[in-house]
């Protein structure tokens, strides 16, 4: 097949790792006859740098006419003057938003030969499976912000139209794994979180009857995820408390370098990205994980392209790797020795051939 793929390496690790991604697709390209061409664009802080404004016009044409995006990370010290008007995250907000892709999944794979890597005790982290839907385009995130003198705010929003689309998101993707959703709120004190569950019992009781439905609050939820991590399936929940439980849950993995993401809207043009910033102190060292990035590069051939088999390819090589003792400095234990990033990479692409 022929597709369109935009890069957006972004700051720090960010285009190393994206490099990787793009080596590995070139590879599963090559293999499977498939011919992907790459248009590489500005985001983030290099955005800012190079024309004032983290997501040029020039980015955003490119990826609404592509089939897929592969985004690096953005931000870094450079640019987090606190007092600064423009800042690298306000280009992957609006390049979230501008692309609709509403539903963002991360899942969370342990890899039994990192059960080390993790600050949890290993029978803890033994049957863990979980994918967290985040929804991607509200909330706190795009609400009015106001700031005076002595004073701050952050309007949280969420329409009923946004919830539905969201859990049904996420309850078609427990059907197709252990059927079970868990929804996180703080329905205790929030509004939106009372809308929240109110439509999320209301759209799963009218339309996924073969579903069974949990519903935690936020700071239970965070708790649980580390004392049951292996009871949950499918967790939906909103902007905010998504990216905070997700961070959280990365630590099951050992490693926030392993996970990957998916953004989906609907229709099937994504934004894939490592769910890792953009670890500047490790930026151009050669040492940052690549596996996020390039698990990232499978859930793009899965849910964009469609190419179930190379996905299925990209993954099982990545767990061979992880199996033969390939060891980033991140998921490294004392004593074994730590690859590069490309000696990662290489070591991916070779389960591939
Ligand atoms: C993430 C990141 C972003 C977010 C930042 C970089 C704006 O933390 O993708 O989880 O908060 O969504
Ligand atoms: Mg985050």
């Amino acid at each position: 097949m022929e597709a369109v793929i935009v890069l957006l390496p972004g700051d720090g690790i960010g285009p190393d790792v994206t490099a990787c991604a793009k080596q590995v697709l070139q590879t599963v390209a090559d293999k499977y006859d498939h011919r992907f061409t790459f248009r590489e664009e500005l985001t983030g802080g290099a955005a800012i740098d190079a024309c004032g404004d983290p997501l040029p016009s020039a980015t955003v044409d490119s990826c609404e006419s592509s089939d897929a995006v592969l985004l690096g990370a953005v931000g870094g010290p450079r640019w987090s003057d606190p007092n600064a008007t423009v800042r690298p995250e306000q280009g992957l907000l609006k390049l979230r938003s501008v692309l609709g892709v509403y539903a963002n999944l991360r899942p969370v794979k342990i890899y039994d030969e990192l059960a080390g890597a993790s600050p949890l005790k290993p029978e803890i982290l033994e049957g863990v499976d979980l994918l967290v839907v985040r929804e991607l385009t509200g909330g706190i995130y795009f609400g009015e912000k106001t700031r005076d003198a002595n004073s701050a705010s952050d309007l949280c929003v969420y329409h009923t139209h946004e919830i539905e689309r969201i859990v049904r998101v996420a309850a078609r993707l427990a059907q197709g794994r252990r059927k079970k959703l868990c929804s996180v709120d703080k329905a205790n004190v929030l509004e939106t979180s009372r809308l929240w569950r109110d439509t999320t019992n209301h759209v799963m009781a009218a339309e996924f009857a073969d579903i069974e439905v949990e519903t935690l609050l936020v700071d239970a939820a965070a708790m649980h995820l580390l004392s049951r991590p292996s009871d949950f399936d499918v967790i939906v929940t909103e902007n905010m408390f998504g990216d905070i439980l997700t961070d959280e849950a990365s630590m099951l993995a050992g490693s926030m370098g392993m996970l990957p993401s998916a953004s989906l809207g609907d229709s099937t043009r994504g934004l894939y990205e490592p769910i890792h910033g953009s670890a500047p102190d490790i930026a151009g060292r050669g040492i940052a994980n690549p596996c996020g990035a390039i698990a990232s590069a499978a859930l793009l051939l899965r849910h964009s392209l469609g190419l179930e088999q190379e996905a299925t390819a990209i993954e099982t090589a990545i767990s061979k790797a992880i199996a033969d003792g390939a060891r980033t400095a991140d998921i490294a234990a004392r004593g074994d020795s730590r690859i590069s990033t490309t000696e990662m990479t290489d070591a991916i692409i070779r389960g591939l051939n």
